[in-house]
């Protein structure tokens, strides 16, 4: 089954079973508080809430759709397997039931008949149901269905796996049940603890999420009753084919195959990882441009801009010359045209044209520049030729490399990860919206919480190794040699969270650097502190007892019960003997 089929088998599955198929939104979401859809409920957000009604706006409370999704998270990531920035969203749901509605059941026998009818087997599904935390109760009534239907196993997870939404700081969400496929033993890693999650295999696959959501989460992060239940389902539309293709990753479908064999035969160099980066950026910038972003250097603009500038970089590295990409968009284009004919338009070729003559002068600047340095720089100086020319950060030191001429690479990364650090927060905060542009200083705070409840209850021997903000979650590398247990992460979550509930203070200090060290605050890069810094710290104003205390430049928010909660959503390995924390507030 091609994409095509696969897409068309799934629609008219659910139309034949009374649905109303309702064609994707745009990626650009009417929420101003999220950048991009990516899910297909949030169409339907007001819907799912009760605030509007889904008969006299659809004819029908059962609807199903194929949604045009983007994602920025994991940017760095795209290359591997699984990441995507743009992807495709299958979905169906059940809205505020009338008598003709289902709920668990229905959802679940639905999702049984479909998969089945792809060719794939009950006995190989593994699903993970929600297994109750805090105020919210075990979701019994899903795995006693699920009991009877005689799938492979079903396990609890915590709310950090099993349930799911809100998309914004508030709306619909609740508990959910996935379905995990098992590829077979030829996909997997043998080990004996190997199941779904594994960390060392993809045998396990999630394919899909079945949301039951009861609840709204409310402005002050209370979980309140919804008047109505409704089912929201997701599935990963380019995981899927590659299951039912038999290959290991999207990339090796046929969503990829044509455009990625054009990029090797134009390609002077072999890189598996720059096609598949160039491949993505490509249809992820022509479904951009298509629901009206331009390159900018705020917002989704700025996605785009990144997006376009990567993939040129990348055609560089294979050898590419300058519009390479004309045939690769065109290829694009014509994969997707069909489903979605909005994108055939003429103006993405010509903003694609522009950005790359607008980087090309960059590049040609900075490569004059280059040319012209006769001796070994500092690592300040080679950075400040970024700084100046806006010449690529990564090209700097490859172009310099070239020439024999060495540049002091500590202090160039400590130049490049300073500068970072600025521009990120420039940027976020740019992003606007509820939870964006005020969040910043929110997560930034919410990084140090984390820090500290680490070294708490891991041990001292924890130090922050990495550290990255975006519009919508922290991310904190750490050393420490293992994967943390269930048990731990949620009291870290707790200790935070029981910290956020205090309402404690947050203070900053000016101080040298030695009187800074000598009062015990955490440092990062010590060594290259200036004479003067600032320190914050988190603490209890009536007892006085320090919860954190670190030099950062800041800025941080004053009160920590504006965080209202925090919550992990991934703990994996980063590196050798590095861990990485990805969490929200
Ligand atoms: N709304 C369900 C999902 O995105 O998984």
């Amino acid at each position: 089954m091609n994409s095509n089929e696969l897409r068309k088998t799934f629609l008219d599955f659910f139309e034949k079973k009374g649905h109303k198929v309702v064609p994707s939104s745009s990626l650009l979401p009417t929420d101003p508080s999220v950048l991009f859809t990516t899910a297909g409920m949030q169409q339907f957000s007001l819907y799912l809430a009760g605030k509007k009604d889904v008969i006299s706006d659809f004819g029908s409370c059962h609807l199903a759709s194929c949604q045009k999704c983007f994602r920025t998270d994991d940017i760095e990531e795209i290359g591997d397997d699984t990441h995507h920035t743009f992807f495709e969203m299958l979905g169906n749901w059940s809205i505020g039931q009338d008598e003709s509605g289902y709920f668990k059941e229905g959802a679940i026998n639905l999702a049984l008949e479909f998969l089945e009818s792809i060719g794939l087997e009950r006995k190989r599904m593994h699903i993970t149901v929600f297994g109750g935390e805090g105020d919210i109760l075990k979701d019994d009534e899903a795995i006693n269905i699920w009991k009877t239907k005689g799938i492979a196993s079903i396990r609890e997870c915590s709310k950090k796996d099993n349930f799911w939404g809100p998309v914004s700081l508030t709306g619909p969400c609740g508990p959910c049940s996935e379905i995990h496929y098992d590829r077979g033993e030829s996909f997997g890693c043998g080990r004996d603890d190997c199941g779904p999650n594994c960390d060392y295999c993809k045998r396990y696959v999630e394919i899909w999420n079945l949301v039951f959501m009861q609840y709204f989460k409310n402005e002050s992060g209370d979980y309140e009753l919804l008047n109505q239940t409704n089912i929201d389902t997701g599935i990963g539309f380019e995981r899927l084919l590659s299951i039912i293709q038999g290959n290991n990753s999207a990339y090796d479908t046929d969503l990829f195959t044509d455009v990625i064999s054009e990029i090797k035969k134009m390609s002077l160099n072999e890189d598996e990882r720059a096609y598949r980066i160039i491949a993505d950026h490509i249809r992820g910038s022509v479904f951009l441009i298509e629901a009206g972003v331009i390159p900018a250097n705020v917002g989704q603009g700025y996605i785009l801009r990144r997006l376009i500038r990567r993939f040129i970089r990348y055609g560089n590295i294979l050898g590419l010359k300058k519009r390479f990409w004309v045939p690769l968009v065109e290829i694009t284009i014509n994969k997707y045209k069909d489903i979605y004919p909005e994108i055939n338009k003429k103006e993405i070729y010509d903003i694609i044209e522009k950005e790359e003559d607008r980087f090309s002068l960059t590049i040609d600047r900075g490569l004059k520049i280059i040319s012209e340095v006769n001796k070994d720089l500092s690592g300040k100086e080679a950075f400040d030729i970024y700084q100046t020319y806006g010449f690529p950060i990564e090209m700097i030191k490859e172009e310099l490399d070239k020439k024999g001429i060495s540049i002091n690479d500590k202090e160039f990364e400590l130049e490049v990860k300073k500068h970072q650090e600025v521009s990120r927060i420039g940027a976020e905060k740019k992003f606007g919206g509820v939870g964006t542009g005020e969040n910043t200083p929110s997560l930034h705070t919410a990084t140090h919480l984390l820090h500290s409840a680490l070294r708490k209850i891991l041990g001292e021997d924890v130090h922050q190794m990495g550290s990255d903000i975006n519009n919508e979650r922290l991310r904190f590398d750490f050393s420490f040699s293992r994967k943390m247990t269930p048990e731990e992460i949620k009291e870290v979550e707790d200790l935070i969270n029981s910290k956020i509930k205090e309402g404690l203070k947050v203070k900053k200090e000016i101080m040298s650097l030695d009187e800074a060290i000598k009062s015990g605050a955490l440092s990062f890069f010590k060594e290259k502190y200036p004479e003067e810094v600032s320190v914050w710290t988190i603490y209890n104003e009536d007892s006085g007892e320090i919860f954190s205390k670190e030099i950062c430049a800041g800025p941080h928010i004053d009160d920590i019960s504006k965080l209202k909660q925090f919550k992990i959503i991934k703990e994996e390995s980063s590196s050798s003997g590095v861990r990485r924390i990805k969490a929200i507030i």
